[in-house]
């Protein structure tokens, strides 16, 4: 019998201006164990978040993708996959790029002639439609996407181990195709520029370990105005994140969560801020403490008689 182990991190898109292009990789983690028998049939389990209403048969995301990437092997055998899973979903932290990542790097251990990690990552990024989430929880750390001639070309910054990120969590779910359906066809120059500038004072800002960037750079004028009606409140939220001393602030991928890029001492004051500044749209809310991960897909292969 043979069996693979995946870790996959949270990412959290876009970090304010660098729509579909930024992603920072979270701690904070769904493992999968998928294990391969003789014979036919599937067992699912899954504890932890998603426990309640994911499926535990074939249109399960992470099943599906698998026996996708498996092709005609997922025949010939039984498989047994079990999921626990800490990314909590819709909440805008990469649940199914995480889900997507874990299955497509399951099912490539099992394969005879393994798809190269360059592959395993474009594939991942074609399926969910933008490459931020992926690519930051493939990488780890801070990283940048970009096509170029249909191939995916990124890069990933290990931030300073004293910046972490307040995320604050509201009671409520927002699916990212409902997020990205208020978004406008075009945009005003002026706002691309401005974008632009944010992008170019963030990638600055972490490149040089100066949080003074921040701030500016992670200003956004593409996607979150927009976002706003699904989520009230998240601008008050992100102000309120850096009053109280986050460098800067932003809505965590398609939201509904907003994050707080801080050092690691003013983690507490910033999550509080934020859930209070999200109390004063009669949102509840809770917020997590969460390290950048570094390292992020891991895989490990084994072999039980
Ligand atoms: N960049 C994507 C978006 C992230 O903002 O729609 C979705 O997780």
């Amino acid at each position: 019998m043979k069996t693979v182990l995946v870790r996959v991190p949270a990412s959290s898109g876009n970090l304010g201006a660098g729509f579909d292009v930024l992603g920072l990789a979270l701690k904070l983690y769904d493992t999968l164990w998928v294990q391969r028998k003789k014979g036919r049939g599937l067992q699912v389990s899954i504890a932890g978040e998603g426990a309640q209403e994911l499926p535990r048969n074939r249109s399960n995301l992470v099943v599906r993708t698998f026996s996708k990437i498996l092709g005609p092997d997922w025949n010939r055998y039984a498989w047994s996959f079990e999921m626990k899973n800490q990314i909590p979903l819709k909440k805008g932290l990469g649940s199914s790029a995480a889900a997507r990542l874990a299955a497509m790097a399951a099912a490539n251990a099992f394969l005879k002639k393994p798809l190269s990690q360059e592959e395993l990552l474009k594939r991942a990024a074609l399926a969910e439609g933008h490459a931020d989430n992926v690519v930051a929880a493939h990488r780890g750390g801070m990283c940048a996407s970009l096509w170029s001639n249909r191939e995916l070309r990124y890069f990933s910054i290990r931030p300073p181990s004293h910046w972490i990120a307040a995320v604050c969590l509201p009671d409520r779910t927002l699916s990212t195709p409902k997020s990205r359906a208020v978004l406008p066809k075009k945009v005003r120059l002026q706002d691309a520029v401005s974008n632009l500038m944010s992008v170019a004072g963030f990638l600055y800002g972490f490149l040089r370990r100066d949080a003074g960037w921040l701030t500016r750079g992670m200003q956004d004028r593409l996607h979150q105005p927009y976002r706003q009606k699904l989520i009230p409140g998240l601008s008050h939220v992100c102000k309120s994140a850096v009053r109280a001393g986050a460098f800067g602030s932003a809505l965590s991928g398609a939201g509904p969560s907003v994050l707080g890029l801080c050092s690691r001492p003013k983690g507490p004051q910033v999550g509080v801020a934020m859930v209070k500044a999200f109390r004063k749209f009669q949102i509840p809310s809770r917020f997590l403490l969460l390290e950048i991960d570094r390292e992020g897909l891991q895989v490990s292969q084994g072999r039980v008689r």
